[in-house]
């Protein structure tokens, strides 16, 4: 497979090419991201020499570019990782939103038809369909979508997109709606990043509201085995649950993370809660099971373990991100509301 990675420079896009690489090294990967505040070649230092990846620095949105980059290098498939992804953000602007997350997707659909029918993978997100009560079934692929942020009405956009290229143009596509990832490399404004580098800072933890609301958490190596299967054995056309078996409140995180860190209860602050903040999200992945023999591996004791050591081992990395615009935004987030 000669595999372009849009994205591959973020969080789960950088996890992805090192598992990627690690398990098909017969293979080569064109990493193309626009580099973002949240896009850090940093994170992938340690594929920088291998032969058979290369990184591009491109915008999805910008047809020729995507082109250019697809036909130079041959590329038979694509997985779309590339996003504006922060709902807290998107609260504050959502025109980056709509301006990558659908017409991005429909500059890369566009791409990948018109070079032959490329194979596309779109990574997705359990908020497109909106939020649960407490005792309702978890989200599977028959759930209807009901977006409610900006962030996630982006995405369901182009989700539809997707879907449309497959019963139009019978594109070859897969969709993966995920749960929320978490593990090494995320950026320090999602729950886990912002929490774990604040209280190695000495700094408060921001919660929000009653931080009783749930979330369903998937270490993000489970995440991108799950993405290698389904771009290989996916049915083509069809939409894939994936989750980490992993319900927890905010609170619960956090006192988790004060566990392993051993620090106390002082360090949590309530704050304003987030606008519109979705009370629960869970997911039933027996399709990706069942279908494609895929289960989360990491357990949450595990999982924690291991993103809290990471952030502790790798200050370097986090301390450099957590100055400049990131200053800029943490005022206007988290004093200026
Ligand atoms: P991230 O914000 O860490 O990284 C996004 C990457 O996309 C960055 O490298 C950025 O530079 C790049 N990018 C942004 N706009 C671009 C553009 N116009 N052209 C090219 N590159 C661009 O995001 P993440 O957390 O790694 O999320 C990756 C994908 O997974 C997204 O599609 C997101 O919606 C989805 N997702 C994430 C989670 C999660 O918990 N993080 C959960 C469900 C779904
Ligand atoms: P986040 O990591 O932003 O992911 P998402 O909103 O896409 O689920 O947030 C996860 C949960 O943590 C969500 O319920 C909001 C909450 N949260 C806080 O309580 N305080 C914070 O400062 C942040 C960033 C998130």
């Amino acid at each position: 497979m000669r595999l372009l990675v849009c994205g591959g420079a973020g969080f789960i896009g950088s996890n992805f090419i090192r598992y990627y690489l690690s398990r098909h090294p017969e293979d080569f990967v064109v990493n193309f991201d626009k580099l973002t505040y949240a896009g850090n070649l940093e994170n992938l230092k340690d594929v920088e020499g291998n032969p058979n990846y290369i990184f591009v620095r491109g915008d999805i949105t910008d047809d020729k570019a995507v082109n250019d980059t697809i036909q130079k290098n041959n590329i038979s498939h694509i997985v779309n990782f590339a996003a504006e992804t922060h709902v807290d953000r998107s609260i504050i602007n959502g025109a980056d939103f709509v301006r990558t997350n659908v017409m991005g997707t429909q500059a890369l659909l566009e791409a990948a038809k018109n070079n032959g029918g490329l194979r596309y993978h779109h990574i997705s997100t359990d908020e497109v369909f909106g939020a649960l009560g407490p005792n309702d079934p978890p989200f599977n692929e028959n759930t209807s979508y009901n977006p409610r942020s900006p962030y996630s009405a982006s995405k369901a956009a182009a989700d539809h997109l997707t879907r449309a290229y497959f019963h139009t143009y019978n594109l070859p596509i897969t969709i993966s709606n995920c749960s929320n990832n978490y593990g090494p490399y995320q950026f320090p404004e999602k729950l886990h990043g912002l929490f774990i580098t604040n209280l190695l800072e000495g700094k408060k933890v921001p919660v929000y509201g009653d931080g009783l609301q749930v979330r369903d958490w998937l270490y993000v190596d489970d995440h991108c085995e799950a993405v290698d299967l389904v771009l290989r054995q996916g049915k083509i056309g069809e939409s894939y649950c994936i989750g980490g078996d992993c319900e927890k409140t905010n609170m619960v995180i956090t006192r988790k993370m004060l566990e392993l860190l051993e620090l106390g209860e002082e360090m949590i602050e309530t704050v304003k809660d987030r606008a519109g903040h979705d009370r629960r999200y869970a997911i039933d992945f027996s399709k990706i099971k069942n279908e494609l023999g895929w289960s989360p591996r990491t357990s949450f004791e595990e999982g924690m373990k291991k993103t809290v050591e990471w952030y502790k081992n790798n200050r370097e990395w986090w301390q450099k991100i957590k100055s400049g615009e990131y200053l800029e935004y943490y005022k206007k987030q988290y004093h200026e509301r």
